[in-house]
């Protein structure tokens, strides 16, 4: 990382190339998908300015606009998957409750650095995985032919000038005696043997829960971490089989060889450079005209805002984390407000605003079906657990659709979450009798579904509870 290029790993996806992963789990919202492709483009394309120009860019901030249930949250999601970045989702409201008031905003920042730190740790327990392994596996053959203190190796006995032959002979013997248990253990004719193995606690001691919001988490310490330290490590001895020692034994060395001064500077600067925060129901923070009651809360909580989102520096347990380059995308329904009754400053921080389509029947199909985790192939991979197998015609799905688009004109707009509920309805009892139906084929048509179903739309009292 030098003065002018930084970070140049890799060309980026581009935002045609975003847009094409999005679109395999979310169906339309084309115009919120280009808006956040071209948010992520940016911040590849400022990691390659110059650090000096890269410093003065901020990122463009992006407001969704839509009914609720039509993908907003669902595209943040998947775009912060699509590039590994640290994403942390939280709901603006929840600042305007009592006991968070405001000036407790920060916390999203750490929360966001904790996600990334568990992030970052993965990632290098999973690097160091290898060493691990074979650290394990003579850690596992110590235990099972312990070298006796008479055996000394050879390199020892070198250097301590008073070797004789028969002193060599005897670690060789050793040796070979190891690497015959070695291939025995390799090849899992161990598995059946049980081994007593002594592992350090990892951190389960009495469970000491604090209760306090800010105050000590504040500070930037960590109360268990701290009495971990006081209190000596706690060694157990355990008898356990032998896959399950060298799991045991390997899980152990991981966290040894992970580096956690690395882990948390990594974490810090992955944060700083590709944070992802998804500011939930913006609209509900924002206030009426008038000045009294709540909504001088809510407006407290956007000028408590403003400073995270404008650029400032958070105070962490893993340090000073700037925010001046996290992306926000924020979402609300905005029915009774506009994003224009933000105040001035906010509304200039997110300068970018996208309108979500509501969803009907035609995109209800799809969403049926399309998307990789799509709710028709989720059922029919968990009826065949169970041995059954679920057919939909496309009339079913068809008619499936049309149920949901209806119930969501009729009683409230729940956008594809109304699948959710349909869907449920409509398999409640082969769900249940699933376990009884082995090697069943259920078809399910269109006359299946409405005969699950009409009773259920015709009433509209009852489809307000059901559905
Ligand atoms: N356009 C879509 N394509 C595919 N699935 C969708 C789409 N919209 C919503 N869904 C499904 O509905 C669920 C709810 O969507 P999501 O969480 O994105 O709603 P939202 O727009 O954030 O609404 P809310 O305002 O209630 O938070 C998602 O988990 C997803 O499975
Ligand atoms: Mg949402």
């Amino acid at each position: 990382m030098t003065g002018g290029k930084r970070y140049m790993s890799s060309r980026g996806l581009t935002p045609r190339e975003i847009v094409e992963r999005l679109d395999k789990y979310v169906i339309g919202q084309g115009e919120a998908k280009r808006a956040v492709a071209i948010a992520l483009r940016n911040r590849w394309r400022r990691q390659n300015v110059t650090r000096e120009l890269g410093e003065e860019i901020s990122p463009k901030n992006i407001i969704m606009i839509g009914p609720t249930g039509v993908g907003k949250t669902e595209i943040a999601r998947r775009l912060a998957k699509l590039d590994n970045s640290p994403f942390f989702k939280v709901e603006a409201s929840k600042f305007t409750e009592v006991g968070y008031v405001g000036r407790d905003v920060e916390s999203m920042i750490r929360d966001l650095v904790e996600l990334a730190v568990n992030m970052v740790k993965s990632e290098e327990q999973e690097n160091v995985k290898p060493k691990a392994a074979e650290v394990a596996e003579e850690r596992l053959l110590d235990i099972l032919i312990p070298p006796r203190p008479a055996e000394k190796k050879v390199e020892e006995l070198v250097s301590e000038k008073h070797w004789e032959v028969t002193d060599i002979e005897h670690p060789a013997q050793f040796d070979s005696t190891r690497e015959k248990m070695r291939r025995l253990l390799r090849d899992g004719k161990l598995d059946n043997r049980y081994v007593d193995i002594e592992t350090s606690e990892v951190r389960s001691g009495p469970m000491i829960e604090v209760f306090t919001s800010s105050g000590i988490e504040d500070m930037g310490l960590n109360i268990k971490e701290m009495f971990g330290n006081i209190f000596p490590q706690k060694k157990k001895k355990r008898r356990v089989k032998i896959p399950e020692a060298l799991e045991i034994l390997q899980q152990e060395e991981a966290q040894r060889l992970v580096d956690m001064d690395k882990v948390t500077k990594t974490a810090v600067e992955r944060v700083e450079q590709s944070g992802i925060v998804f500011l939930d129901e913006i609209d509900k923070i924002v206030g009426s005209n008038s000045t009294h009651g709540p909504d001088v809360s809510r407006e407290g909580v956007q000028r408590d805002l403003l400073p995270i989102v404008e650029g400032s520096t958070v105070n962490t347990r893993y340090g000073m984390v700037k925010t001046d380059h996290i992306l926000f995308i924020s979402a609300g329904a905005f029915t009774a407000t506009k994003p224009s009754d933000l105040i001035p400053e906010l509304q200039g921080r997110f300068p970018i605003r996208v309108e979500l389509d509501s969803l009907g029947r035609g995109e209800f199909i799809r969403i049926l079906t399309e998307p990789h985790n799509a709710l028709v192939k989720q059922y029919i991979e968990m009826l065949a657990t169970e041995g059954v197998s679920l057919v939909f015609t496309d009339d079913a799905i068809a008619e499936i659709a049309e149920v949901a688009a209806l119930v969501n004109e009729r009683t409230e707009n729940i956008g594809a979450r109304r699948l959710y509920t349909v869907m449920e309805t409509l398999l409640e009892e082969i769900s249940f009798n699933a376990p009884d139906m082995e090697g069943a084929e259920v078809v399910i048509d269109a006359a299946y579904v409405r005969e699950k179903l009409e009773n259920i739309i015709e009433d509209e009292d009852l489809s307000r509870y059901i559905l």
